[in-house]
């Protein structure tokens, strides 16, 4: 038997979420067993699929991701010295700092994006000391799910439960505030110049429902998503080939975009409505600038389409929006690569009613909008073309509508 025969019956590897209690007892485990006492508790966050509205968040536009099943876990335990120790499952370097000494530059690798976000909430005002902290996670990594931001997320809500925290950490615009915090951790502290769609996504998204996030005032609307209602699953297909946002393209793309903002005049290009897109590619003197305007003002209009269709209860009339999102994704932003495009492609020829690629791209997953009870079926067909076109062997979870981050153990 060739080693491809005998893969060749082996079902679709799937991307299990684990339950509450499950990812808290790993996480209270690792805490106990490194830090040899007890947390005060376990917090946890999720990572996100992003339904439509790729690449708008940093110019301003509207995003419409939902929160995955798959959470990270903080087990949690604060300290009044200032000390933070940082370990996870995932890492085999622990970290240990000074809160004091968290600043731009100072913190590299993972520990970054926690020690970042107990450095830009204080910056904020609010009272954080230092923390130990254990995590564990089943947000698939550097799968383009946002495995980042559900770090974030689980630190700063257990960091928000203090006693002295300036105001409602549970209300939106408490929510909207730690989210703003993750941010510039990534940004700053991280290094990653990231837009913002993923924080929001973890700490304001609502269960069974699609979070609508206007990127240009930050407000957000909770559309309801019932995908089983209308006889429909989505399935997310990582690729298995890693993305990192701290690498150039996400930053090129992103600058890129600002500078074209700047020629025209506005502030971001979310000001230029599609009426206006060809008097605007007009006044841009290169074919690159014009194509990535052309991606942002059309996808900031498929949002608003989309949209529209669920909120007309026409949910399986949304395909062709996914599928000419990924189209502008692959040839106007130039973000997608190989096996993005193999992935959407088998999705679509196996039925999917719209596929598209999701969150930063360059690797990372996909996401195909089936008929509910097709999903080993389509994943078959996609394992099926990665082989043919040799390459690795994807995984594969159907996502459906989940809760943001908040305490998992009282
Ligand atoms: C990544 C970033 C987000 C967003 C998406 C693209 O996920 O973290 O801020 O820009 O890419 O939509």
């Amino acid at each position: 038997m060739s080693h491809t025969d005998q893969h060749a019956s082996a079902s679709p590897e799937r991307l299990d979420a684990w339950s509450d209690g499950d990812g808290a007892a790993r996480a209270t485990s690792t805490f106990s067993r490194v830090f040899g006492h007890e947390p005060d508790g376990v917090w946890s966050a999720p990572g996100r699929v992003n339904i439509i509205g790729e690449h708008t968040d940093y110019n301003g536009g509207l995003a419409l991701p939902i929160a995955l099943p798959h959470r990270t876990f903080a087990a949690f335990r604060r300290r009044d010295d200032g000390v933070i120790r940082l370990v996870s499952g995932r890492e085999s370097t622990p970290w240990e700092g000074r809160l004091s000494d968290v600043a731009p530059g100072a913190v590299s690798g993972w520990a970054g994006y926690v020690a970042g976000v107990a450095w830009a909430l204080e910056q904020a005002g609010q009272p954080v000391t230092g923390f130990d902290a254990a995590i564990e996670s089943c947000v698939p990594y550097g799968a383009g799910l946002s495995s980042s931001a559900a770090l974030e997320g689980s630190v700063a809500v257990a960091l928000a439960e203090h006693p002295d925290w300036v105001g409602d950490p549970s209300s939106d615009e408490g929510r909207a505030a730690l989210a703003a915090a993750c941010v510039r951790a990534e940004n700053e502290i991280a290094g990653a110049n990231t837009g913002g769609m993923d924080q929001a996504a973890s700490l304001r998204c609502r269960e069974g429902h699609a979070l609508l996030l206007d990127c240009r005032d930050g407000s957000v609307e909770h559309l309801e998503f019932d995908l089983a209602a209308a006889g429909l699953e989505l399935l997310v297909i990582d690729t298995r080939a890693e993305h990192a946002l701290v690498d150039g393209q996400y930053a090129q793309r992103r600058a890129t975009c600002e500078a074209a903002a700047a020629t025209l005049g506005v502030e971001t290009l979310r000001e230029i409505e599609p009426a206006q897109l060809d008097a605007a590619l007009a006044r841009l003197d290169d074919d690159v600038s014009r194509a990535r305007v052309r991606h942002v003002v059309t996808e900031i209009e498929r949002v608003r389409g989309f949209v529209d269709l669920l909120s007309a209860g026409k949910v399986r009339e949304v395909g062709p929006l996914m599928d000419a999102s990924h189209d502008s994704l692959r040839d106007d932003y130039e973000v997608t690569g190989t096996e993005l495009d193999t992935a959407v492609n088998a999705a679509r020829a196996a039925g999917a009613l719209g596929a598209r690629m999701t969150g930063g791209g360059f690797g990372g997953s996909a996401i195909a909008l089936i008929d509910a009870g097709r999903a080993d079926e389509v994943s078959t067909a996609v394992v099926q073309a990665f082989r043919e076109a040799g390459l690795g062997e994807p995984a594969f979870l159907v996502a459906t509508p989940s809760a943001p981050a908040g305490r998992a153990t009282a």
